[in-house]
């Protein structure tokens, strides 16, 4: 009997929605192709939640993520609730899903498609070989560290990490860089943070079990400028949760729009996969978002949560070459180039999927 896979789909806000109606439509068709038994379910989750439920991450949404095999999700955010209190605020339910989850690792992989290099505000030249991983930390650190707080005109962060999470992210990054081109760059501040310093200590040690992998350290402000100076030098970038999260977006312009961005986070048990764009609330409901990211969140999503390599490439392959084809969303789309809709984008990616499936069953 063929398992059959629960993927909990939290759309979320502003164009969540839309990218996550193309990942699914993709999700389904290479589901079909590669034989896989898939079951996506909707449920409320950010600003959506909030208005529904009062929270961003209601129980009935916490139940069905702990339950399923995956959790695929859209963006949050939303600036009506900019000012709201923490718990109702759409980025607070992300943190404790993240959190309830156990997904200390984030995986997000760079690439810069040749033919989109007209999107990036960066040179061609640089753009050549650009092929990056980003592991960013993605439980601990300042997002979750206490004691935290406002005091009236003092306000409170605490940046703190244990040696245990520091190297079970690292040992994710090792051994992604021994599948892949074998260097991890670590990045901290370790001439200032003392928490950095543990990192730097605790990566070195973990880099012994792995020999064939080069560990180098590099302090994060002069990380940040080899990331546009020389990305093609870095293989796989392993750092901490906040300069993490600031890293990939900036990483984000190698590849010429963040809706291109897919991401993986992975811990223990089930996986959360999510592009790394936000909610985008200025272009929401109007078909504009570039869904790549959340379909190649899907073929991530393949890979890690059930274990299909070929479904995962499937989709890899059928955007490459609805990109290879000349389609562009809005974002992408040279000057004087016609752009398409996410919807006509997801739906010619499905079929591209579709297509390869019925090819691969005639040469059988
Ligand atoms: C991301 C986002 C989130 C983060 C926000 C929405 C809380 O920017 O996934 O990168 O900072 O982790
Ligand atoms: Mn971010």
């Amino acid at each position: 009997m063929t398992r059959r896979y629960e993927v909990a789909v939290l759309p979320g806000d502003g164009v969540g929605p839309e990218v996550i109606a193309a990942a699914e439509r993709v999700l389904e068709a290479a589901a079909a192709t590669s034989g896989i038994a898939l079951r996506l379910e909707q449920f409320p989750f950010g600003a959506a939640a909030v208005r529904a439920a009062g929270e961003p991450f209601p129980e009935v949404t916490r139940a069905a993520c702990l339950r399923a095999d995956a959790v695929l999700l859209g963006a949050v955010g939303d600036p009506s609730l900019d000012a709201a209190p923490r718990a109702r605020r759409p980025e607070t339910g992300l943190l404790a899903l993240r959190q309830a989850l156990g997904v200390f690792a984030n995986l997000r992989p760079v690439s810069a498609i040749p033919a989109l290099a007209h999107a990036s505000p960066l040179r061609a030249e640089r753009l050549r070989d650009v092929d990056l991983l980003v592991v960013r930390e993605l439980t601990g650190g300042l997002y979750y560290g206490e004691p935290r707080g406002r005091y009236g005109n003092r306000a409170v962060n605490t940046l703190t990490y244990e040696r245990e999470e520091i190297e079970r992210v690292a040992r994710v990054a090792f051994a992604a860089a021994g599948r892949r081109r074998g260097v991890v760059t670590s990045v901290d501040k370790a001439n200032v943070l003392e928490v950095s310093v543990l990192w730097r200590e605790v990566v070195s040690e973990v880099a012994r079990d792995y020999p064939d992998v080069r560990l180098e350290h590099q302090l994060v402000d002069s990380a940040a400028m080899r990331l546009i100076s020389d990305p093609a030098s870095l293989d796989v970038l392993l750092t901490e949760n906040l300069f993490g999260d600031i890293l990939s977006d900036e990483a984000a312009v190698l590849a010429g729009s963040i809706g291109l961005l897919p991401s993986a986070s992975l811990g223990a048990g089930r996986g959360l996969f999510e592009p790394i764009h936000g909610s985008a609330p200025g272009i929401a409901g109007r078909d504009a978002a570039n869904p790549v990211g959340a379909i190649l969140s899907a073929a991530m999503l393949l890979r890690y949560a059930v274990g299909s390599d070929e479904g995962a490439r499937l989709i890899e392959a059928a955007v490459a070459q609805v990109i290879a084809a000349g389609l562009r969303t809005r974002d992408t789309a040279a000057p004087g180039e016609r752009a398409v809709g996410t919807g006509e984008f997801g739906a010619r990616v499905a079929s591209a999927v579709a297509a390869s499936g019925a090819a691969i069953s005639t040469a059988r």
